[in-house]
Parts: C-alpha cells; structure tokens; sequence
C-alpha cells in the first residue's frame, strides 16, 4: 500500500495553541473554579500548581514525547514500544472515542446558551427550571449538538494544518483576550442585596487566599486528589489527544519548551477562569452561589449573575462570556475526535475522510443517545463514588475515573519500567535540546505518579467509601 503523507504543525507555535486549545476547555471553566472555592481558595492553587509542575510535567511529557517518538496516534503507538501494551493503546483510543459524544451534547448546550443571549433571550434563560426545561425536551438538545458536532468536525476534516492549527490560531488568542477582559471586569463588581454591599475584590480573596479551616488529614487529601483528578482531564492527558498531536510535531521543534509553556497556558487559563467567575458569582448570589459546579455553574447560576448586571450589561457580557465558552469547548471537542480519527487512519490505513465519516456516524448514535438521556432515556443510578448518575454522568464516570487512571498507570510502567525514562530523554533532547527536570521526570514516571493514580483509581471505584475512610 501507497505510504500516506502523515499531517503536521506549521511550527512549534501552531503546536502549542492546538495543545493548549486541547487543554483549555470546559474543565478550567465549570470546574477548576469551584474545586478552588471549596478546597480552602489559595490551598488548592497551591497544590494544583505544584502537581501540575511535577505530575502534569510528566504525564504531558511522556504522552508528546510518546507521539513524535512512534509518529503514531495512540492506537498503534504504544504496540510499537512494546508488544505487550497494545491494550494501553486500545484504551488510551476508547476514552476520547467515549468522551466525544457528551463533550458535543455539552458543546451544544453551550451554543445554545450563547444564541439565548444573543437573540435578547437571556433573562428569560434565568427562570427557574429553564436548563432543566432544555435538556429534557426532546429535539432542542439534538439540534444544537448537531451544530457543535458539524463545527468540530469540519476542523478534523480540513487535517492538521490547515483545519485543527489554522482554529487553534484563530480561537486561542481570542479566548485569551476574552478571559483577561472579563476578569478585570469581575473585580470591579459591586452589588448590595437586603442590605449588605459585596464586591468582586473580596470574592477574590475567597479564591486566592488559603483557608486552613477544617483541613484535616483527610481533607488534605481529598484536595489533593481532587486536584489530581481535575489535572488530568484538563491537561488531556491518558486519552490520546497528546499522543497524536505529539505524532505531528517536527523533530526539531523544542519539546521541552512546548512543554512548558501549554503547562502556563491550561493553568493560566484555569486561574483566570476563577478570577472571572468567583468575583461574579460571589458579589451578585453571595458565598451559595459558590456551591455549585458543572452545569448548575454554568448554565443556572452565571445566567443570573449576568441578569443582576443589567439588561444591557448583562447581554453583553453574556454574549462574550459563552463565545469564550464555546471557543474553549471547540478547540477541545477537536482534539478527541482528531485522536480518534487518527488512530483510524494508523490502524486501519484508512483515508482521513473515510476515517472522519466513521467516527461522526459512531459519534452521533452515541451523542443522540447522550441527549435524549434526559428524555425517553431517562433514569437515575448510583456509581461507585456514590454519585446519581444519568447515560452522560455514566460515560463521563468510565472514561474518567476508571479508564483516564488505567491508561495512565499502564505509560508510566511502560516508561518507567519496560523501555526506561532514557526514551523520552532521548526524544526531549533531539537536535541538541535540553531536557529540564530530568532527574524529577524519572522519580516522578518511575515510582510517584503510579502510586499516586493507583490511589486515585482505587477512591474512583469507591473503596474507601466501602472501607469507611472518608477521602
Ligand atoms: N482538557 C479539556 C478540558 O479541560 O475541558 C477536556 C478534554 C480535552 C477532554 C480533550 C478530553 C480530551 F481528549
């Protein structure tokens, strides 16, 4: 068979928008915002920094390195270090193939949010139950997930260059202006509510500075795994993506340095994300505001707090905020179907459009079901962890806290054990660059990052819950 020409970046600078577009997404926004406020603020800043300096570093490392060593997507990439962990591989490619469809179910929901408040439907998207309203009604769902599925694929599609960097190029130095202007506007905040006067400035405080109240044993760490857990997904590491973006990277780009900077990039966004939300939420709903994450955050408690500004304000403010949003939301959605995609063209030696046409029938079967999971799919169960969960909870459950770990464990060994942290020394410094940290990224791949994911896998499946530890 004819040997097809593998796509790649333009240069180091397209890499590491589309990596940093990957990282970048839902995660920082609804989630790093409230596991800060409700992991003692500064405290938690202060360990996410330091697992992403230290654990972040490595699994980043490991995966990118992996992809330009082999120059395959995971699929394939991880048989051709060693026989033995192809089912590394075939996990590494199940999770982004399972994560896509309920990433383009929320995308959707994300568009959907976004016209609201452009069309001037904003306030009424502040009624009590209107999320709930959209997500259980039958069509609505489908459709704008439908319209974030076709953007995400049309990317894939146009290949490396000029579909997923010529996006990344476009949309992550948008959303970076975008995050920077909004949060100074959140520090300005001010609003008094039955009497009492609270601005953006001391919603602040709550997110930055470190609150030691009721940290026990324990409770540090829980922060700590929370962190873990949160660092993983928003890093888009053990699901492939850094693998095959990896695989595009020229061998004289400086892997050590990109490294770095998509670390700056996904942590600076995540910060920031904070600083726009908490302010926000904190001056305009007070600290119970702050309780809630995910969609509760996004989609019913933000509306309001953009409602509170004024119908003019608020309207523009909520335009921004959900392209920023939707920006973050695309540049990732992206990225797990190019993994998937990819590891089709490798495996199979198949065309990028076969491979694309595929993957979206697979998708959108899947995604559908996601939706109507709200609808005629509706029920309600418990997992492991002890949350309620719906088919997108479920889905979301297994790639994450079941087989992200899993595949995570399994590189480290494979590094760590079987080919020897030298591999990707090797592949760091190629073309004479240097490779910092070397001596931590070896303690770190060889021993700490396993024990520390196998603790995390063995809370994810509920075992301290059964042994009555409370972690
Ligand atoms: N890192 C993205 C976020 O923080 O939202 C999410 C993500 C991207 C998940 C890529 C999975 C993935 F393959």
């Amino acid at each position: 068979m004819e040997e097809k020409k593998r796509g790649a970046f333009s240069g180091s600078i397209g890499f590491i928008l589309a990596a940093a577009g990957s990282a970048v997404g839902l995660g920082n926004m609804w989630r790093f915002p409230y596991l800060a406020a409700r992991n003692g603020g500064g405290l938690f800043l202060v360990i996410y920094i330091i697992l992403a300096l230290t654990f972040g570093f490595t699994m980043l490392t490991t995966e990118i390195a992996i992809g330009r060593k082999t120059k395959q997507s995971p699929l394939t990439a991880f048989s051709q270090l060693s026989k033995k962990f192809k089912f590394a591989g075939v996990f590494a490619c199940i999770v982004p193939f399972i994560i896509l469809p309920y990433y383009c179910a929320i995308g959707g929901w994300v568009i959907k949010y976004f016209v609201d408040f452009i069309i001037g439907n904003g306030e009424a998207a502040t009624a009590d139950g209107y999320f709930g309203g959209f997500i259980t009604s039958q069509w609505a769902p489908i459709i704008y997930m439908l319209i974030f599925f076709v953007l995400t694929a049309f990317a894939v599609f146009k290949g490396v260059e000029g579909g997923i960097e010529k996006l990344s190029k476009i949309l992550m130095p948008a959303l970076i202006v975008i995050v920077i202007c909004v949060s100074i506007f959140s520090l300005t905040l001010k609003h008094t509510d039955a009497g009492v006067t609270r601005t953006g400035l001391e919603g602040l405080k709550i997110y930055v500075l470190p609150s030691f109240e009721g940290v026990t044993v324990g409770k540090f760490f829980s922060i700590l795994m929370d962190a873990m857990g949160q660092l993983f997904f928003s890093l888009s590491v053990a699901m492939g993506v850094m693998i095959a973006y990896g695989s595009y990277v020229k061998d004289e780009d400086n892997l050590g340095k990109s490294v770095n900077q998509i670390e700056i990039f996904d942590t600076g966004v995540a910060f920031f994300a904070g600083v726009m939300i908490i302010p926000a939420i904190f001056t305009f709903l007070g600290r119970e505001g702050l309780e809630s994450s995910g969609p509760g955050l996004m989609f019913v408690a933000l509306p309001k707090v953009f409602q509170a500004m004024g119908p003019v304000v608020g309207r523009i403010v909520g335009i921004v905020f959900f392209a920023m949003v939707l920006f973050a939301a695309l540049t990732s959605s992206v990225s797990i179907m190019e993994a998937v995609v990819a590891s089709f063209n490798d495996q199979f030696h198949w065309e990028r459009k076969k491979s694309c046409i595929i993957e979206s029938i697979c998708c959108l079967v899947i995604a559908i079901v996601v939706c109507l999971g709200y609808n005629v799919f509706m029920f309600e169960i418990t997992l492991p962890n002890g949350a309620a969960a719906q088919i997108l909870d479920i889905l979301d459950y297994l790639s994450n806290n079941l087989l992200m770990p899993i595949v995570a464990i399994a590189e480290c060994i494979l590094i760590g054990w079987v080919c020897g942290p030298k591999t990707i020394e090797d592949e760091i410094c190629k073309g004479g660059n240097k490779f910092g940290r070397k001596g931590l990224y070896n303690v770190m791949v060889k021993f700490i990052a396993p024990i520390l994911l196998f603790v995390l896998l063995l809370r994810a499946v509920g075992i301290f819950n059964l042994l009555g530890i409370n972690l």
